[in-house]
């Protein structure tokens, strides 16, 4: 099993917490919003992409988060360095999208040209400035830009930790996974009509997986004690659940049954066990077995170093304060939500499925688009618009919980709500808010 952490603190237990209150407010209003922006947004760790994006020198991936924008771009000795997209002349945004092969940046007002190294290197009139040419004097501001688990991440405070020590203890935790050979094979961008937190929140409880995906239960052990919640002291958090049937969720007999079929693709015979009870926990059991034995032989490659929870289980993962990591055995999904440069009523809901190659595979059962080609895919930006934006999603776990997305947020606004009254295996919500709270309140 993997080991938990020595700082991790107590399962679902909410007694460590200060109990601070989760308003309405903190969803809708500009304040909150403006707050969060000063206190926390430029303080935290920034994905800006994919590192399989940066495959040669000039090649640059732009992420745009409220009224900033990046750019992190591939250097010739294979270090990735960032740059605000801002003209160190005049101020105009240097470039409006991600691309390849730049061999420098080229200010479409006044011709300036900065190197992919962020050094000036033309002028228009060099000698016409009072106070000295600007080459070999005016750089390209520079953020601090680093990687992990094939994600290109960037800071905007000089004064943060170091991404291993943001992230702590999350790459010890994950080293077994080879994060960085998965392939993003669908790859969308998502108008939402709610607060960036609605997500977190979501991600950050299994509680309403009954109610909401009730397709889930026979997968993923939904009962309370199966579960294992876990929260650390840089705001990032987990819970993880066994990948099979829970026991007070049984399909009806006769129905065709996840579980039977994952058994039944490693070689076990679902009716070898003499009750359900047993094949839910023995076949369980035999499955980390034979995948043991078996993953060589079938090319699952990814396996190598999983440990035996890893082969069968789901850690749902939050990367405070708006990433959501799901390692499951095959694929890494990738889940941010970012507000909205002006409305704090909005947001984007990023989605990225990955899923880890194996020897002569050119499709992939993506978990929640169907079948795809095993190759990266291309950025599609859509709105839900009531789901009928997104209608190769519909029915699957995150297009249940975005349908909910417009009227939580509606609810907030509401007068008759002060405070949410939660459940001990919704601890990691309020945990998340109170971190919240300590950026915004100078704590961290
Ligand atoms: S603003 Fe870029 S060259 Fe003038
Ligand atoms: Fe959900």
């Amino acid at each position: 099993m993997t080991e938990i952490h020595p700082l991790t603190m107590k399962g679902r237990d909410p007694s460590h917490l200060r109990g601070d209150p989760i308003t309405g407010d903190r969803y809708y209003s500009r304040d909150f919003a403006e707050k969060e922006w000063q206190h926390m947004w430029t303080r935290i760790w920034h994905v800006a992409g994919r590192v399989a994006e940066l495959e040669e020198p000039g090649d640059y991936v732009v992420h745009d988060f409220l009224h900033e924008s990046v750019i992190c771009v591939l250097q010739k000795d294979d270090s990735i360095r960032a740059f605000y997209n801002s003209c160190g002349h005049r101020g105009l945004r240097l470039v409006s999208q991600s691309s390849w092969g730049a061999e420098r940046f080229h200010c479409p007002y006044h011709g300036w040209e900065w190197g992919i190294d962020g050094t000036l290197l033309h002028v228009q009139d060099p000698e016409d400035f009072p106070q000295g040419n600007p080459c070999g004097k005016l750089t390209l501001k520079e953020l601090r830009c680093d990687t992990w688990g094939g994600f290109v991440w960037y800071t905007m405070d000089d004064e943060a930790p170091e991404l291993l020590d943001y992230l702590e203890p999350l790459p010890e935790v994950y080293r077994n996974y080879p994060m960085d050979t998965a392939v993003r094979v669908k790859w969308m961008k998502i108008d939402l009509n709610c607060n960036w937190k609605f997500t977190t929140d979501n991600f950050s409880e299994s509680y309403h997986t009954r109610t909401l995906h009730p397709q889930v239960p026979p997968w993923i052990d939904q009962d309370v004690d199966s579960a294992r919640h876990e929260m650390w002291p840089n705001g990032h958090g987990r819970t993880v659940q066994p990948m099979r049937p829970s026991l007070s969720d049984r399909l009806p007999d006769g129905e065709v049954h996840p579980f039977d079929e994952l058994l039944k693709h490693w070689g076990i015979d679902p009716a070898s066990y003499p009750d359900f009870e047993t094949k839910a926990m023995q076949g369980w059991l035999d499955l980390k077995a034979a995948k043991r034995k078996l993953w060589a032989e079938r090319g699952y490659v990814h396996y190598e170093n999983m440990d035996d929870e890893q082969l069968t289980d789901s850690p749902h993962t939050v990367v405070f304060p708006n990433v959501t990591l799901s390692f499951l055995p095959d694929n890494l999904l990738f889940f941010r939500t970012e507000p909205h440069p002006d409305d704090p009523n909005k947001c984007t809901f990023d989605l990225w499925l990955m899923a880890y190659p194996m020897e002569g595979m050119t499709e992939v059962e993506s978990i929640m688009a169907g079948v795809l080609p095993m190759q990266e895919a291309s950025l599609e930006h859509r709105a839900f618009d009531d789901g009928a934006g997104v209608p190769e999603l519909e029915g699957q776990i995150v297009y249940q919980d975005m349908t909910l997305a417009e009227a939580q947020q509606k609810g907030w606004r509401s007068r008759g709500y002060t405070d949410a009254y939660l459940s001990a295996q919704e601890t990691r919500v309020r945990f998340f808010h109170e971190v919240i709270n300590d950026y915004i309140e100078g704590r961290r």
